[in-house]
């Protein structure tokens, strides 16, 4: 597969997501661009519909995007062939879906072989894989269950298991703790932080929850296609709590005076009407997630 050896190691470029349906066009990515680090953990956060898991399935190599450019792990997702796109898959990428992640007929030793019989590994190497991997999830007196007979959680780090089997540099998670419980997602994003850390894979979890996505390098908001914010918690966390509220509340003042200007336009009719709707609604995202951020903050 080609390389790419100049940009970053994630990198999409403007991509554009059009599904058709019969004559209904449902534009899901519009220029969405965004770039990663080696061994970052990213969250992607936005409304219901707002594109994330589409942008997944484009960095998996499971759908192709109508235009723009992405780049994987320096691999040329872009041009790959449908063969190359497969080895992409079943080798450089893990992919936890939103949900259906396991074989229900087959053990969850049996769904964490399944990767690496898809790769031809020979049978020592799945079995000291097999064990290890259900062990680093805590499952190692679950082996023999099946996914009904695992709790929703334990399903989880099935699949986590699972996506790693055959060491994928890049681990993608859509929603890999949406229907768990908070003391139970919390578990599966220790391991996940787990998977980053000590093994260095590159994260990229798409997650409703701001306490999680807090705890991530980089959070990538999206709203209606396209990135409306990047934030970084961890270096707000480094500066102080202290300077951190000034820092949000700078922030927040900044987006309430652009809220002014853009209303004091609209009225003098010096603005687009349909112009101004998408920009006050993102202003007021914007507004709502610093004023969550003064929240949490205590205040
Ligand atoms: N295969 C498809 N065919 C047609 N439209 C699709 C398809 N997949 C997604 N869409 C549409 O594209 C938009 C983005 O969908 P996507 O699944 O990426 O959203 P999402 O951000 O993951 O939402 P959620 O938080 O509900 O999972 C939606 O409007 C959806 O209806
Ligand atoms: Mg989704």
């Amino acid at each position: 597969m080609m390389m790419n050896k100049e940009g970053y190691y994630i990198q999409t470029d403007d991509i554009v997501k059009v599904f058709r349906l019969g004559n209904v066009e449902v534009q899901a990515l519009r220029g969405l661009s965004m770039r990663v680090e080696k061994g970052e953990m990213i969250a992607i956060v936005g409304a219901s519909g707002s594109g994330k898991t589409t942008l997944l399935n484009i960095l998996g190599g499971i759908t192709r995007a109508t235009a723009g450019n992405t780049i994987v792990a320096g691999y040329d997702v872009t041009n790959a062939s449908p063969k190359q796109l497969v080895a992409l898959r079943r080798e450089v990428v893990g992919h936890i879906f939103q949900e259906l992640n396991l074989i229900s007929t087959l053990t969850a030793y049996e769904n964490v072989e399944l990767p690496m019989l898809a790769a031809k590994k020979d049978g020592g190497t799945r079995k000291r894989r097999c064990e290890e991997l259900l062990s680093i999830v805590g499952l190692a007196d679950r082996m023999h269950h099946k996914p009904d007979q695992l709790s929703g959680g334990e399903r989880q780090r099935v699949a986590i298991a699972s996506a790693i089997a055959n060491d994928p540099q890049v681990l993608l998670c859509d929603e890999p703790t949406g229907d768990l419980d908070s003391e139970t997602g919390g578990v599966i994003v220790e391991y996940l932080h787990k998977v980053n850390k000590e093994f260095g894979k590159t994260v990229i979890m798409v997650t409703h929850d701001p306490s999680i996505a807090r705890q991530c390098d980089r959070i990538y908001r999206i709203r209606d296609g396209e990135i409306i914010s990047v934030q970084e918690p961890t270096s707000d966390k480094e500066m102080g709590a202290a300077s951190r509220i000034d820092v949000v509340r700078e922030r927040l003042e900044e987006i309430k005076d652009e809220i002014k200007r853009l209303d004091e336009e609209a009225k003098s009719g010096l603005i687009d009407l349909g112009l101004f709707a998408g920009q006050r609604t993102r202003l007021a995202d914007r507004q709502q997630l610093f004023e969550e951020e003064l929240h949490r903050l205590g205040l």
